[in-house]
């Protein structure tokens, strides 16, 4: 894989900062640890002046070369990615395809050959085309729905290979992400938007948060990494690493402080 230089410039396990990550010790930085518990981990990209959409409304607009890569690692360590009906219509999700390197990497790391792709939606206004990868072979795709919809809205989705998930009447999240981890999948990718990412953390589901700040100013009324009405509350995070991508691009991973919990080593 050929990436932009990437340097840990902060790190609170005391780990040597300033230094190129070679591929493993990014893959060791990202790597969900492997106690079976069930991870949630956000991930967004920022503009500097707050927008996770580009002058193009999407966030690929923003995005870097590092940027790309990173998200594309998320990926690669994830045994699903779980994402808003929104951004998934926006951005034309389909089941995740990878590239040779990613599928080695999960190889390596005894995951499933592709993460499962997880819409999170009341509506089901989906495109069954999100059934199939945009090239070659993906992961499942699953659809996570509130109950009572009609068989004609349901049936193409299913038709087309798509598993829907009724929940119920409103869409418990944490009820959800639990059954995700139970049927073998505690590592999860929440790739947004911003009005799923508020819900999970209202929820207190959010375990990591890890948000990256490309060097670019958009203006405009974008949205940020949350929308909605203001949290009960600000939810405390704490920083766990840093780093500097040679193309300008700045990551940051921070971990949700629960009350009473250590902070990080
Ligand atoms: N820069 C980045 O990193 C980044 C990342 C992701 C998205 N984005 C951008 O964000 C924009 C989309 O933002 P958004 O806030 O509208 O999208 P979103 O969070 O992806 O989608 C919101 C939709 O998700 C479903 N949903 C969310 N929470 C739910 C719950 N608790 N129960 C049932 N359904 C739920 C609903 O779908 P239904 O409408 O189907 O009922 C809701 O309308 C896009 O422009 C996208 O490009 C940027």
């Amino acid at each position: 894989m050929t990436r932009p230089a990437l340097q840990l410039i902060f790190d609170r396990t005391g780990r040597a900062a300033g230094v190129d990550l070679d591929d493993a010790a990014l893959v060791e930085l990202y790597r969900y640890p492997d106690d079976g518990r069930r991870r949630l981990r956000t991930n967004f990209i920022s503009s500097l002046d707050g927008s996770v959409q580009g002058t193009d409304g999407r966030s690929g607009g923003i995005a870097t070369a590092s940027d790309q890569h990173v998200f594309a690692l998320h990926r690669a360590l994830a045994d699903a990615v779980v994402v808003g009906a929104s951004t998934a219509r926006s951005e034309g999700y389909r089941a995740v395809d990878l590239q040779p390197w990613q599928r080695e990497l999960r190889a390596s790391l005894g995951l499933a050959p592709f993460p499962a792709l997880v819409v999170v939606t009341a509506s089901a206004r989906l495109d069954p085309a999100m059934a199939t990868p945009a090239e070659g072979d993906g992961g499942p795709v699953l659809v996570l729905t509130t109950s009572g919809k009609a068989d004609a809205d349901l049936g193409p989705l299913r038709d087309a290979g798509i598993e829907v998930r009724e929940e119920g009447e409103e869409l418990d999240l944490g009820a959800a992400l639990d059954r995700l981890a139970g049927a073998g999948w505690p590592r999860l990718l929440c790739e947004g938007g911003p009005g799923l990412h508020r819900a999970l953390l209202a929820a207190g589901l959010v375990d990591e948060l890890s948000l990256t700040l490309a060097p670019v100013v958009v203006g405009g009324q974008g949205l940020r990494s949350t929308s909605g009405a203001a949290l009960d509350g600000a939810l405390p995070f704490e920083l766990a690493f840093a780093l500097h991508g040679a193309d300008g691009t700045l990551f940051t991973s921070y971990r949700a402080r629960t009350a009473g919990a250590p902070s990080l080593p």
